[in-house]
């Protein structure tokens, strides 16, 4: 069995419904279910005896300790974070909670486990850990890409709590021989992102017939990943990556803020035309977002060079197929976009104004 955490949210959900789709091994799903983490997405596994759901919270080490005592996992896949930027420069305290506390609680509880397990498995175990391309800061126009040698320089909150985690993971590493696994992505999109991320707010804010919020000039530069890729490149890392190492994982495609909200109107033109003019016309310039990165770029060439990994989807096909899977999925954002919900839209977007 394998024990995926965060697996309610964005990509630890498709990671999961991919992995159930490809693999007969079960997974235990655990997740605090935070304004962020939908059960709703993980409706098709509902009588899959394959998947296990604990709404535990990683900072619990009694909980952990005892699914790790029941279960035995022969890996951890640790996607539970809080992870949006704009939350952190909000509420910090959440972030270092999760982010640090708790990755700190659960490579523990790890440590313990593999500790009782025979040679074999204890050689075998993996605990894969899901970060960012945030955690090197910002790049100049002229800057070579992000590769796993690029010094650390979180800006965010968010991204100085995930580069923590980061350094906690590698430390538990050299320090106890856990056999550790780092991937740092790109902003991933696709189907069940939480529209308080830019693709997804996008899309719903179109449809809905709001105003499409631009934060600053919209010339920064962000590299996206399809979340399926993403899910592709971590089992191949969790298959075959070398213990100890670090992996980019990126979709070599830069984009403008502004360039890609183009796209995304222009996409919706295309499959849901308004009665008269563009979606562009909603477009709309707010107020930056304090200590905003002006770019990230992934170099993925270690990925490629040593595991053979490359993603599948160009930004094209990848943007065609979620703004589709939004159009036909209509009421899982209507779900998800909770009285909370509404709520975080005032606090964020009434101060841009
Ligand atoms: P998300 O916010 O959509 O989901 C996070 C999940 O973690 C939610 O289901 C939430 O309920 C759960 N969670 C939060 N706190 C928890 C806690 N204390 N205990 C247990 N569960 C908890 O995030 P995501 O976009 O799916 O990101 C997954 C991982 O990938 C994160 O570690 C994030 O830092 C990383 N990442 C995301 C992106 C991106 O573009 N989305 C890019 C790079 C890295
Ligand atoms: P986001 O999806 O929050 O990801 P991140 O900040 O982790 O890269 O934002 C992506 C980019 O889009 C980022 O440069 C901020 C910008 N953005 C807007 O211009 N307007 C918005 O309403 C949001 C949510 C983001």
């Amino acid at each position: 069995m394998i024990l995926v955490t965060g697996g309610a949210g964005f990509i630890g959900a498709n990671f999961v419904l991919d992995w159930t789709r490809q693999s007969d091994e079960a997974v235990l799903n655990i997740d605090k279910l935070t304004y962020a983490g939908n059960l709703g997405t993980l409706k098709p596994l509902q009588d899959n005896p394959a998947h296990v759901f604990a709404r535990v919270d990683i900072c619990d080490r009694a909980a952990l300790d005892a699914l790790f005592t029941q279960y035995k996992p022969r890996a951890v896949l640790h996607f539970a974070a809080e992870s949006h930027v704009d939350r952190s420069i909000h509420g910090p305290g959440d972030f270092i909670q999760t982010n640090m506390v708790g990755t700190f609680t659960l490579l523990e509880a790890a440590r313990h486990h593999w500790s009782t397990l025979p040679q074999a498995q204890k050689d075998a175990f993996r605990f894969l850990h899901v970060s960012t391309d945030e955690v090197f800061g910002s790049l100049a126009p002229a800057d070579p890409a992000f590769s796993e040698i690029t010094p650390y320089a979180p800006n965010s909150p968010y991204s100085a709590s995930k580069a923590g985690s980061d350094h906690l993971v590698r430390a538990w590493h050299h320090t106890y021989g856990l056999p550790v696994l780092t991937t740092n992505c790109s902003n991933n999109y696709g189907p069940y992102q939480f529209p308080e991320k830019l693709i997804p707010l996008m899309i719903a804010s179109a449809l809905g017939g709001k105003q499409l919020p631009i934060y600053g000039d919209g010339q920064n530069v962000r590299d996206w990943l399809y979340v399926g890729d993403h899910c592709s490149a971590i089992r191949e890392v969790l298959a075959r990556g070398t213990p100890g190492e670090t992996y980019n994982v990126g979709g070599w495609n830069e984009k403008k803020n502004l360039d890609v909200v183009h796209t995304l109107c222009d996409l919706l033109d295309e499959m849901r035309p308004k009665a008269a003019g563009s979606y562009r016309d909603q477009i709309t310039y707010v107020k930056d977002r304090p200590g905003h990165d002006r770019r990230y770029a992934i170099d993925a060439r270690k990925l490629e060079r040593d595991l053979g990994w490359k993603p599948a989807e160009t930004f094209e096909t990848g943007l065609a197929k979620t703004v589709r899977w939004y159009l036909e999925n209509q009421t899982w954002v209507d779900e998800v976009a909770s009285g909370d919900y509404r709520k975080w839209v005032e606090i964020n977007y009434m101060q841009r104004v």
